[in-house]
């Protein structure tokens, strides 16, 4: 992986998480219930330094709602949400699906503890038909149309909208 990509740190295979993840404090900013002690402390800690933090993540989310319910309304079915974060709390598919119940979703994130998270719940809430969810870089895009996740869910000769939502201030600019 490029070097100038922001590595998720977290280690799934560890029975507790061994360090915070950002789409975990994400969700925890959104009142969810998908974060652990560890994010929980780092959420706070960014919070001291950044007191508006709360209301710009809530702000920002119900932007990305907005955005998506307007594309839905206007006839787009399909959308690959780069940088998702979890898919709860009111993310992409929800939003979507209340307009197009038939639209298909694919979450995309670099995080792999969230992405293992993320498929869970997209089961547990039984929209794994046409709902997915890839560990892959937005740097690396070729990784996302070519996995098998992303042709099963997304059907390449439809329109389909890509979101990179509050995702950039993660790159580090190249050496
Ligand atoms: C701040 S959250 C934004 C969540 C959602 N898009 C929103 O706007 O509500 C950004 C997410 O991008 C992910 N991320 C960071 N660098 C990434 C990369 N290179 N490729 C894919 N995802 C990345 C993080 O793991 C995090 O879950």
């Amino acid at each position: 992986m490029s070097s100038h990509v922001f590595q998720g740190l977290d280690d799934p295979s560890k029975p507790s998480p061994s360090q915070p993840v950002v789409a975990r404090m994400y969700d925890w900013y959104l009142g969810g219930t998908h974060s652990y002690e560890i994010d929980r402390k780092a959420a706070e800690a960014t919070q001291r330094a950044l007191p508006d933090i709360k209301p710009l993540v809530v702000e920002n989310r119900s932007f990305l709602r907005r955005a998506v319910r307007y594309l839905a309304k206007n006839g787009y079915t399909q959308f690959i949400d780069i940088g998702s974060g979890l898919p709860t709390v009111g993310n992409t598919h929800e939003a979507v699906l209340r307009v197009n119940p038939g639209a298909r979703i694919l979450y995309v994130d670099i995080e792999a503890s969230a992405v293992n998270e993320g498929n869970e719940f997209i089961r547990k809430t039984g929209w794994a038909d046409q709902v997915g969810m890839i560990r892959a870089s937005a740097l690396e895009p070729e990784n996302i149309f070519n996995d098998p996740e992303t042709r099963r869910v997304i059907d390449f000769d439809k329109p389909v909208v890509i979101l990179k939502i509050a995702l950039v201030h993660f790159f580090r600019p190249q050496q």
